[in-house]
């Protein structure tokens, strides 16, 4: 299925008993930004990391750019990862080196660049983000929030992933930075339109997600109750939804 990043069959997720993920089935299309949008505990993570192969479903099947990942044996699962670029909720940076180290670091770990190419893609990444040459050798500590959020996103970029995933990229941020970082993740999603980059994003802040998004997901209990282009989730007759949209 070429038109589709992410498809999800029948998707059930058991934790001692307990069906966190109840019969999840969705196709995430290619090149869109898709958000999954919830409450606090609906099992928005926990998709996450069945998209990712780090869970295993209880039953069901995903695939990922037409792979089932079920099919593939750890060290291919690990590879396969490469396709992936994660932004979490803290940026999870490397402390204990510069900005330029981190975005270097999983270009040193997964190509054998020269030292000059090694270069250039670093500096184009962190230029892309709208970082300053001034603050390619400062560390984590020295960064405000949106700069570290930018590195990160950088970071993920590095492997020019085919799929960005972003688990609450702007919760515990201020008002500014929120917006900085969801304009970051939009502009990135369009500019790297042309190598189709889709973006996957978990989220509860429905403002940005309406702002930002191609289609929206929204998760309860482990459910998927509504997967809609933005435009009909606005207006969609669900009370939860219309509830969730009003506390926002
Ligand atoms: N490893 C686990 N073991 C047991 N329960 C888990 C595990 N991971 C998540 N859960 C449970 O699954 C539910 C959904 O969690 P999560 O996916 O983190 O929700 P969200 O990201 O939407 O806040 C929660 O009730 C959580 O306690
Ligand atoms: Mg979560």
């Amino acid at each position: 299925m070429k038109e589709f990043a992410v498809e999800i069959d029948n998707l059930v997720k058991e934790y001692s008993g307990v069906e966190v993920l109840k019969n999840i089935s969705m196709k995430i299309p290619k090149g869109k930004i898709t958000t999954i949008l919830g409450f606090s505990g609906a099992g928005k993570s926990t998709l996450l990391k069945h998209i990712l192969g780090i869970s295993k479903p209880s039953e069901g099947l995903i695939k990922v750019m037409g792979t089932d990942l079920g099919s593939l044996h750890s060290k291919e699962l690990r590879d396969f990862r490469r396709n992936f670029g994660m932004v979490f909720q803290y940026a999870a940076l490397f402390d204990s080196l510069s900005t330029f180290e981190n975005v270097a670091f999983p270009l040193r770990e997964f190509l054998s660049l020269g030292n000059n190419e090694l270069h250039d893609r670093v500096e184009n990444l962190l230029t892309a983000v709208g970082l300053e040459q001034d603050s390619f050798n400062l560390y984590p500590h020295e960064l405000s929030g949106g700069m570290r959020k930018r590195v990160g996103l950088a970071r993920a970029l590095a492997l020019r992933p085919k799929i960005m995933l972003y688990d609450e990229p702007t919760t515990g941020l201020d008002p500014i930075t929120t917006k900085t970082v969801n304009d970051l993740i939009f502009d990135t999603a369009n500019d790297q339109s042309e190598h189709e980059l889709t973006s996957i994003i978990i989220s509860h802040d429905v403002k940005a997600s309406l702002a930002i998004s191609d289609y929206i997901a929204f998760l309860e209990s482990g459910e998927v109750i509504e997967y809609l282009p933005v435009e009909e989730f606005k207006s969609s007759n669900n009370s939860m939804i219309k509830k969730f949209i009003e506390l926002s």
